[in-house]
Order: C-alpha cells, then sequence, then structure tokens
C-alpha cells in the first residue's frame, strides 16, 4: 500500500526516498493535471484562489520545484518535464481566465448583448396616486396650485388658528394621536393645517390645494382607517362668496366623475367654515335611481366645505374687512372608491397586487 497524505498540497514528504518519483508520483502529477484541465473559474476570487493553490509561494509547483534536489539524478529531467507541464498549463488557465474575465463587466456577465431584451413587466401607480393627481389637474386649471405641510403638527396649526374651541371633542384623546407627552404636538387629523400655514406666509389671492396624508384614532373597518388621504382646497380674495363655491365644486365633480353629475349643499358645522356645507353627488353608480352605494337615496356624500370664518382669517394675520374665501375637504380614497368601485377601505393599504394590478394602464 502506498502511504496517503494527510495535509497541505505537497505528497511526496510523506513518500520514502526510493519510491520517489515512481509510479505513483506519476499518477499523482496526472490526477493534478486533470485537475488544471477541468477548472472552470466562476468569479475572479475562485480565480484567484486556483492560482494561490498552484502558484502560490507555498503552492503546488512551489512544493514540487523545491523537491527537485532530493531526486534521484537520472530522474530529474523527467521529473523536471513533468512539474513543468503542470505549471505551463496552470499558466494557460489563468491566462483563458483572466480574458474572460477582462472582456466582461464586474459582475462576471457572459451573456449575448444581442439578444433581445428579457420582458419587464410594468408597474401601476396606486390608486390613491391616481385620484390625487386627477384632483390636482382638475383644480390646476382654475389656477389653484398644490402645497404641503408636515405630518407632525402643533396644537395652532391643526386646532387653534382654525377656530377649535379648547374643548372640542375632535382635540380629544379619542380622534387624535397624540405623539408625545406634550398635547400641543400631533399627527395632523386633516391637511387644513397647511392651509393656515399658506395664509400665514402669503399674500391673498391665495388657490391652493393642500393633498397629504392625515390621522385619526379611529377603529379599522371597511368605512374607517387610522389614517387617509385628503385634499383641501383654498380660495381667499377679494369678493370671493359662495356661488364661486358652488361652481368650483360643480366643475369638479362634473371633472372627476361624468358631464351629468349634480351636486347638492347640505348644511353641516366645521369650527373654521361659516355658513358650511356637506356636499353630496348624485349617485354615478345607477344615474340617481337608487341602489345599495347609495342606499337607495340617489346622493352620495363627497366632501366637506364652507365660507372661511373671518375668525380664522384674522387668526393668520389676514384683513377679514377686505378679503373673503372658500374652502373644502375631501378624502381621496372616498373619491377613489366611488369612481372604482372599491368596497373595502382597507385594499388600500394592504399591498395586494390582486388588487394594485387593475389600475394598471389607467
Ligand atoms: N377639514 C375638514 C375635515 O377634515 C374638511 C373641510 C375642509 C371642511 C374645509 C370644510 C372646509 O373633515
Amino acid at each position: 500500500m502506498v502511504p496517503q497524505p494527510t495535509a497541505g498540497p505537497f505528497f511526496f514528504g510523506y513518500l520514502p526516498p526510493f519510491l520517489q518519483f515512481n509510479y505513483y508520483m506519476e499518477e499523482k502529477i496526472k490526477e493534478l493535471l486533470e485537475e488544471i484541465r477541468e477548472f472552470r473559474a466562476d468569479s475572479k476570487e475562485h480565480l484567484e484562489q486556483f492560482r494561490i493553490r498552484f502558484l502560490g509561494k507555498k503552492g503546488v509547483l512551489a512544493d514540487l520545484f523545491a523537491r527537485m534536489k532530493d531526486i534521484e539524478p537520472a530522474m530529474r529531467k523527467d521529473y523536471g518535464m513533468w512539474v513543468n507541464e503542470l505549471k505551463v498549463k496552470t499558466e494557460e488557465k489563468l491566462t483563458h481566465f483572466r480574458e474572460s474575465f477582462e472582456s466582461t463587466d464586474e459582475s462576471g456577465f457572459e451573456g449575448d448583448l444581442t439578444l433581445p431584451g428579457e420582458y419587464m413587466p410594468l408597474g401601476s401607480l396606486h390608486p390613491i396616486t391616481l385620484v390625487r393627481n386627477r384632483i390636482v389637474d382638475i383644480f390646476a386649471k382654475i389656477g389653484f396650485n398644490v402645497s404641503e405641510g408636515p405630518e407632525i403638527e402643533d396644537d395652532w396649526h391643526n386646532f387653534s388658528a382654525l377656530n377649535f374651541p379648547e374643548e372640542h371633542p375632535a382635540r380629544d384623546m379619542q380622534d387624535t394621536f397624540f405623539i408625545s407627552l406634550d398635547p400641543a404636538i400631533s399627527l395632523r387629523t386633516h391637511t387644513s393645517s397647511v392651509q393656515v400655514r399658506v395664509m400665514e406666509n402669503t399674500k391673498p389671492p391665495i388657490r391652493t390645494i393642500s393633498p397629504g396624508r392625515v390621522f385619526r384614532n379611529e377603529a379599522i373597518s371597511a368605512r374607517a382607517h387610522c389614517f387617509f388621504h385628503q385634499v383641501e382646497g383654498l380660495y381667499i380674495d377679494e369678493n370671493v362668496s359662495f356661488a364661486d363655491l358652488k361652481q368650483a365644486l360643480l366643475y369638479f365633480a362634473r371633472e372627476m366623475f361624468s358631464a351629468d353629475t349634480k351636486i347638492r349643499l347640505r348644511p353641516s358645522f366645521f369650527p373654521f367654515t361659516e355658513p358650511s356645507a356637506e356636499m353630496d353627488i348624485s349617485c354615478n353608480f345607477c344615474g340617481g335611481k337608487g341602489c345599495n352605494i347609495c342606499k337607495y337615496t340617489g346622493w352620495v356624500e363627497i366632501l366637506g366645505c364652507g365660507m372661511v370664518d373671518p375668525a380664522v382669517l384674522e387668526n393668520c394675520r389676514i384683513d377679514a374687512g377686505r378679503y373673503s374665501g372658500f374652502a373644502f375637504g375631501m378624502g381621496i380614497e372616498r373619491i377613489a372608491m366611488l369612481k372604482y368601485d372599491i368596497r373595502d377601505l382597507r385594499m388600500f393599504s394592504e399591498n395586494d397586487l390582486r388588487f394594485l394590478r387593475q389600475f394598471s394602464g389607467i
């Protein structure tokens, strides 16, 4: 039995001198040649490992050459030829793979660049984004710009400047997420806070819409969520009347839904508008005849609106004797649900691709 090496690249050290360069060694060198022949580098690192194994300072070839002096003089020529063959084959391999890595990119790409590209399916905009963009476009046509503000608000911008009395239930822990021990800081409950910021910093005329995410402490259901999206609008100038509000909203409803959409205003209450109203549109599913969407009334509510309360204008350093204005606010989810017949508010935030894919190409 020929003794087997137990470690290291070198195997001659384990053989008694009389066995050196015998049949066993020849076989071993053939095995090494075979290993080199079969070697395929799949990365630069892999090729470097191969180089170190054969050509490194303590590599296979260094070891074999160092043993030359121990070889029987008569055998040295043959031994030298075998080892040299190993060296040449190793270098050939290295050159081959170095060249192939140089001609490809860093990632080792070896594909055919002339082949047709792989099909990449197109994504789609989220329905909230689609509807938001549509609302922005509709109001842009009648001169409204877009304003944005922080989602974390102070009491002044979210409530006090908007005429909310101290004890108003909307400030209550039930509806508002207070984000620290400081009750003056909360997540905004509407984007009216952005309008306050605009009024504080801009001289009328003001025509702006404020889209954004808002937060309310509500139990999550098909009809309510703890966050949703709004677009609020504000128009302030001299002689702005309720008729202007009505006409702007009729225009919006017809652009958003259909040219024959009707609107209806019902008296309502908001601390920051006087008078205030809730606006319904004729049900675009049944055309006003009555269905389960409009609960057989023919009308669906879409937004709140009103004339900006003079106290709010004064809070924002706008002369209420000279200027008047209207404001309105709507939930983007609600408009999207009515436009695309979506029955559950939770769909918007579940990231279900079966739902989202239905909006591609819109
Ligand atoms: N801010 C109100 C809300 O969030 C909506 C609204 C805006 C109502 C402007 C009237 C005028 O419900």
